[in-house]
């Protein structure tokens, strides 16, 4: 059996990935922080196949608590996906405090440094090929109006991923990054004619359709796919 370590798996993107990689059969370890609701009926759901752990992301301590319980339980895993980011309201350049800033940078970037250290001890040494997948965003090519406090986070992670997929390629562990345009998670969104009018495909795109092309994407049949990012926005 495989497994899967997401973080941000009580919502939107992050819970239909866990959902569809139990589906294939993936071992499904996930972080919750503040949906601890939504986290346990995860888990309810989905039994033995899947471990759900309460971190705040921002905190290297609760980071580690991960680590602790794949120690204990004597878990490797296959792939890591770094899903979770801070979600910031859109915001005038000058009115971004230098705090808010940081925060961003904590979860979005620095964690995922940290996470991909501690992941890699983690790791199967196998004939297959372990993958670690980081979620950014169109924003981070695009850049994002009123967003310049996450914008270059996910450039950022982008570029770290093409950067590490040179160095751990010798140990047989692909990165990659997926780039989701515009996802029907958060109502204003959903409600928003004129986004929906700006994408070539006129809807949104649905957690599903990315939490399937992240599947694909960890899988063997991917192999050959490293230190790029795949972009899926319906053409936008
Ligand atoms: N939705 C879109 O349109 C869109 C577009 C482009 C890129 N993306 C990217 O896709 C990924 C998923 O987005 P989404 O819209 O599905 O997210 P979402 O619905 O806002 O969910 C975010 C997840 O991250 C977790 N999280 C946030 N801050 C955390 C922290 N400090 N510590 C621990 N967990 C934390 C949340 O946990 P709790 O709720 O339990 O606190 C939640 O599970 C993100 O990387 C986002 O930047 C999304």
């Amino acid at each position: 059996m495989k497994t899967i370590l997401v973080t941000g798996g009580s919502k939107g993107i992050g819970k239909s990935l866990v959902f569809q990689a139990a589906a294939k059969n993936y071992r499904v370890i996930f972080t919750y922080n503040k949906s601890v609701k939504e986290a346990k009926k995860i888990c309810k759901k989905l039994k033995d196949q899947c471990i759900g752990v309460k971190v705040d992301l921002s905190k290297e301590v609760d980071r580690g608590k991960i680590f602790k319980i794949l120690k204990k339980k004597k878990i490797k895993i296959d792939c890591l996906v770094n899903n979770a980011a801070f979600d910031v309201k859109r915001k005038e350049f000058n009115k971004i405090k230098i705090s808010e800033i940081k925060k961003v940078y904590e979860v979005n970037v620095f964690a995922i440094y940290d996470l991909i250290q501690k992941s890699l001890k983690f790791m199967k040494s196998n004939k297959n090929w372990c993958s670690i997948i980081n979620i950014s965003s169109t924003a981070a090519k695009f850049g994002g109006k009123l967003y310049t406090h996450y914008a270059p986070t996910k450039a950022a992670i982008e570029n770290l991923t093409i950067g590490l997929s040179r160095e751990l390629s010798k140990k047989r562990v692909r990165v990659l990054c997926v780039a989701p345009g515009v996802i029907d998670t958060k109502k204003e969104n959903i409600k928003n004619k004129a986004i929906i009018k700006s994408i070539p495909n006129s809807r949104l795109g649905s957690p599903d359709e990315v939490a399937k092309l992240i599947i694909w994407l960890a899988s063997d049949d991917a192999e050959y796919i490293n230190g790029t990012s795949i972009t899926i926005s319906g053409g936008r």
